[in-house]
């Protein structure tokens, strides 16, 4: 009941011209493929508009990378939910490993962006992870936890299925180290089991939960073959037409 979702984030590259010529080429290969798999893109605010327009009509999916939780006011350099959703923008990404880490996100920050979602009608595509250290301290499953019950734990139950969760070790993001399929399902298996733990039994069952972290065309069908995979946010190998379709077809 779970259709795989994989979206690239292509953080702080591909401007307007670069964007609209990259989303044209997704168009054309994507044209009349039986869509057994969902795609989106999350290109920079800036090349929003014109892939907006580029793929209209086309079933790939829009994404920003980030909100302000705020509709508007005196904040200078953000961009509010309900901008996005006025552009077009159908998902964002929140609480992005590079938004905590450089950004200086924090839980509270991100459970504030989860709402905006809501309010301004964008679909959420929460990240979480762990860091190496935390890791290393065998601390894993407990920061996803904190993470997810930050963001979620006063999200209604028939809200959260439309939340995709993206499960990104922070030690597997454009280092070249992914995590093993077995690594992996283990976590998507304790983001589950607290899915199922916090909220009636169908959230667990239809809320997606994507990987991230190093996926390419070379390792994504082993990834995607786990029962708890549901897809994948990609970065480096998004940018690439020919590696992001591969990425596609291995979810397909
Ligand atoms: P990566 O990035 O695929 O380059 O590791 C993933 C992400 O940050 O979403």
């Amino acid at each position: 009941m779970r259709r795989k979702f994989i979206v690239g984030n292509w953080k702080m590259h591909k401007g307007p011209a670069e964007a609209d010529t990259f989303a044209d080429a997704l168009k054309r290969a994507l044209a009349g493929r039986d869509a057994a798999v969902d795609v989106g893109v999350a290109p920079p605010f800036l090349s929003l508009p014109a892939v907006v327009a580029r793929l209209k009509h086309t079933g790939i999916q829009v994404a920003a990378q980030n909100l302000h939780a705020e509709i508007q006011g005196a904040y200078t350099g953000e961009v509010s939910g309900e901008m996005l959703r006025g552009a077009g923008v159908a998902y964002c990404l929140v609480g992005h490993s590079e938004r905590r880490q450089l950004f200086g996100e924090t839980d509270a920050v991100v459970e504030k962006k989860v709402h905006a979602c809501f309010r301004s009608g964008l679909l959420p595509i929460l990240c979480v992870g762990e860091t190496l250290a935390e890791r290393e301290a065998g601390h894993e499953r407990e920061v996803v936890v904190r993470q997810l019950q930050a963001a979620l734990g006063k999200v209604q139950a028939d809200q959260v299925p439309s939340v995709t969760l993206a499960y990104e070790p922070v030690w597997a993001i454009g280092t070249g180290k992914t995590a093993s399929p077995l690594q992996a399902q283990e976590m998507h298996a304790t983001i589950r089991g607290w899915l199922e733990a916090t909220y009636p039994a169908f959230v667990a069952r239809s809320t997606r939960i994507q990987y991230g972290g190093s996926v390419k065309g070379a390792n994504a069908a082993e990834l995607m073959k786990m029962p708890d995979i549901d897809g994948a946010l990609v970065g480096g190998a998004a940018l690439n037409a020919e590696e992001f379709l591969q990425i596609i077809a291995a979810a397909g």
